[in-house]
């Protein structure tokens, strides 16, 4: 296969069958991750399990002089979609300690094993816990694969691509989210176990993933770094598909000898000088759930009858966003290692805002609390939506994965990247938790509330993101942090 174009000249490589074939096959764990976002507010639409599981809120929904803003909330409806992401964000720390000790690759291996219970116990569920019990199998389940999967194909890419290679990961998270709306769609007309289907067919791609734990490298800096230098060297020569990789591997061996000097990742991070990435880790993920991407994924098709959608319509909707998350989501693989890390974040934030808050602007104007929109009125609110979503996917949804696991040094990634995965964890858990509350309460002024932290999340990059494009990972504290007029100062 061709060479690539921008090779460095220190750390040659050249595409092999071999090593896409280990980017896509680890990607499934973010197809699982999506599958879940997108499974449950379609599951949450239909009758016929809010009437086994949730009685009480399809009576609410019954009676149609309800508050439109309101019909949903229900704490134990949200807990079922939130108590995944709460088990996800406990995991990802035991997740850590597993990249550490015995690699990425059983880490993602593990992750496969989660979901496949997972999927199984929470589609033959008889009961609420049953239900509740299978999404936290799942969480486990992303938390292994969330902490595994970014790290593996960072540390695997080449340098210049290793923007495009990561968002593999976020691509097949959009593909999972949409796979699971059109599921959604078939079996909201399959009485009286559509649901079941739907919850049951995450074990298809579980078993890609588990197959794939199979077939995929270690990586050739966990190799290094728990003394199997052999190995480590003849797996970089394999994935870079050239003999002459001793520049690479001599880098990757004294990151490593370092690492290992490092008893206490998570000591070390607490440390002044692990600061930088640290803030910036947990903020991006932080920022990355404030934008409120999550109260459309979840509740998309909620959100859509709440704007006056029948049952159907609003799926379909759910779909057209989905489609357009997936296609965005190709102009950042396509651009991340081109125009750079900041310039995709940036961009996105001014459109991010104007989506918001015209979306904001519009239900305050014109959507009752009984009424619905007109037609034309909510076909405009989808192309808002469309347009937020768009924004995002070639910005914060990748960014948000991409930025913290090429930023640590490798003595502290495992434990750093911990805290960007359950940092996002935990908002997409508060978000999920508290946004049919939200918008009972505050109605329309929920997407101003989001569109005030876009603004803030866009001064944030502006001041305080570096960009790290084309950094060798290995060099970050050198040519990144120890260069920035802020963090700098962090560093020893
Ligand atoms: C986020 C998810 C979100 C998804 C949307 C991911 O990067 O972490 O919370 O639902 O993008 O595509």
């Amino acid at each position: 296969m061709r060479s690539s174009e921008k090779d460095d000249q220190d750390f040659p490589s050249k595409l092999t069958v071999y090593v896409v074939i280990c980017w896509i096959l680890a990607a499934f764990g973010g197809f699982m991750f999506g599958y879940d976002i997108g499974i449950s507010g379609g599951v949450t639409a239909m009758d016929d399990f809010l009437i086994k599981f949730f009685p009480t809120v399809h009576e609410r929904k019954l009676h149609a002089t309800e508050n439109n803003y309101c019909k949903y909330d229900n704490q134990y409806l949200q807990l079922f979609t939130s108590s995944l992401y709460l088990a996800a964000l406990v995991s990802s720390f035991g997740a850590s300690k597993a990249c550490t000790k015995y690699g990425r690759k059983p880490t993602i291996l593990v992750a496969s094993v989660f979901f496949l219970f997972g999927a199984a116990v929470s589609s033959s569920a008889q009961n609420i816990w049953m239900l509740i019990i299978g999404r936290i199998l799942l969480g486990f389940g992303v938390g292994f694969g969330n902490e595994a999967v970014p790290l593996f194909l960072s540390e695997i890419a080449p340098m210049e691509r290793r923007g495009a290679v990561n968002i593999l990961f976020q691509f097949f998270v959009t593909v999972g989210i949409f796979f699971a709306n059109l599921v959604n769609y078939g079996t909201s007309k399959m009485h009286p176990y559509g649901w079941r289907v739907s919850l049951g067919l995450a074990g298809v791609p579980a078993l890609f993933l588990f197959i794939g734990s199979i077939v995929i490298t270690e990586t050739p800096a966990s190799l290094i770094e728990r003394g199997n230098e052999t190995a480590g060297k003849s797996t970089l020569t394999k994935i870079r598909g050239v003999d002459n990789v001793n520049a690479e591997f001599e880098q990757i061996k004294a990151a490593s000898e370092i690492a290992r000097q490092v008893k206490h990742p998570f000591k070390e991070l607490m440390k002044r000088s692990s600061m930088p990435p640290l803030i910036i880790g947990i903020l991006l993920q932080v920022f990355q759930q404030l934008t409120g991407i999550n109260a459309i994924m979840f509740y998309a098709p909620v959100l859509f009858q709440t704007v006056g959608f029948k049952n159907d319509a609003s799926l379909l909707s759910a779909v057209i966003t989905g489609i357009v998350n997936v296609l965005s989501t190709l102009v950042s693989i396509f651009y991340v290692d081109k125009v750079g890390r900041r310039i995709l974040l940036l961009q996105a934030c001014v459109q991010m805002l104007i989506s918001q808050t015209a979306i904001g602007a519009i239900l305050l104007a014109f959507l009752t609390t009984t009424g619905s929109l007109t037609k034309l009125q909510a076909a405009f609110v989808v192309v808002l939506v469309c347009l937020f979503v768009m924004s995002f996917a070639w910005s914060w949804g990748p960014l948000g994965w991409l930025i913290p696991s090429e930023t640590f040094p490798q003595e502290t990634r495992t434990a750093g990247f911990a805290f960007a995965v359950s940092s996002n964890m935990l908002f997409t858990f508060l978000i999920a938790q508290a946004f049919l509350s939200m918008l009972c309460n505050m109605r329309a002024f929920i997407f101003f509330f989001f569109a005030v932290w876009i603004l803030k999340m866009g001064l944030f990059v502006y001041f305080l993101l570096p960009e790290t494009k084309n950094v060798p990972i290995d060099l970050m504290v050198e040519r990144v942090w120890k260069q920035h007029p802020v963090w700098k100062k962090f560093m020893d």
